[in-house]
């Protein structure tokens, strides 16, 4: 596979991706912090079906960390995320400097509220602004027909869906599986911080988003099923920030007399010092998948 075009400025991208779509070409894009891994190639193997070109970009953006997080840390691997997009046929991948994305000067930010608001918006001040800010300038740079992303950040994919929908961004959002180690860890960049004793800890998040989901099928009561949940993370010293069954839209709760609302659980916790997230979305309890 020929290896894609590293392209470092907004305006050079912008042109390519435009005289792409002027010659009738269907453009998939997934954007990425890099560091990649099988969670990551999924998703532009889900673009590669359906498009005819794909661009990924790798761009940690300042401004979805907050001061306290891992921005510094943040694992960068540029060589290695580029031989790897080769092998999966990325035509481009765009990787611009911080200077080019947001210049000297800039002040320009996304407003989000609704979805952005609980869990991730409330713990993470500022950080769902920043995904969207740079998602739709992402987007400006390389005006793909479709962008991808991972169900294991679901509230972003709430979140960028309505920035999508509120600016009218003249672009498909989709949703791909997320990945999991044969053990059922989420893939994560984050996880090449867990020692090997924080990662035996971490399948305990998978175990308990199955039982919760068996225990949901069963039509145990809302409440009951989080305690558990709750209880079974605590019990291996996993640090709980939240561990609820909410409404997949609306991440609201959802009432005991009305289970039949598309529900999921959401998981963050910290597992030593990493913090994870995770979730499962919930069959409907009419359902034989259920
Ligand atoms: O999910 C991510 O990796 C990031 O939040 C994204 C969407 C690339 C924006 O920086």
């Amino acid at each position: 596979m020929p290896t894609p075009l590293i392209v470092r400025k907004r305006a050079e991208m912008r042109n390519l991706i435009l005289t792409n779509r002027a010659s009738g070409k269907r453009i998939g894009f997934v954007p990425t912090m890099g560091s990649l891994h099988q969670g990551h190639t999924s998703l532009v193997e889900h673009a590669t079906a359906e498009c005819d070109d794909v661009i990924t970009s790798i761009f940690v953006n300042p401004s979805q960390f907050g001061p306290d997080e891992d921005y510094k840390e943040y694992p960068r691997d540029l060589h290695a995320d580029v031989h790897l997009l080769a092998q999966h046929g990325v035509r481009w991948v765009f990787a611009p400097d911080v200077q080019e994305m947001f210049p000297p000067g800039d002040s320009t930010r996304v407003e989000v509220s609704g979805p952005a608001k609980p869990y991730e918006g409330t713990l993470r001040p500022g950080h769902f602004s920043g995904v969207a800010t740079v998602v739709l300038r992402l987007l400006q740079s390389a005006p793909a027909h479709k962008i991808y992303f991972g169900a294991k950040d679901w509230q972003q994919i709430l979140v960028v869906r309505q920035m999508v929908r509120d600016l009218g961004v003249d672009v498909e959002v989709v949703t791909c599986p997320t990945v999991r180690d044969k053990d059922g860890l989420a893939m994560s960049s984050r996880n090449t911080y867990l020692s090997e004793t924080d990662r035996e800890q971490a399948l305990t998040i998978y175990s308990s988003l199955q039982q919760a989901k068996k225990h949901w099928c069963n039509g145990i009561a809302i409440n009951k099923i989080e305690k558990d949940l709750k209880t079974m993370l605590s019990a291996k010293k996993i640090q709980i920030e939240y561990a609820d069954i909410v409404d997949a839209e609306s991440l609201q709760k959802i009432p005991e007399s009305n289970p039949s609302t598309p529900a999921i659980i959401l998981i963050a916790c910290r597992v030593g010092s990493t913090r994870l997230i995770d979730n499962l979305l919930l069959p409907s309890q009419t359902l034989s998948s259920c």
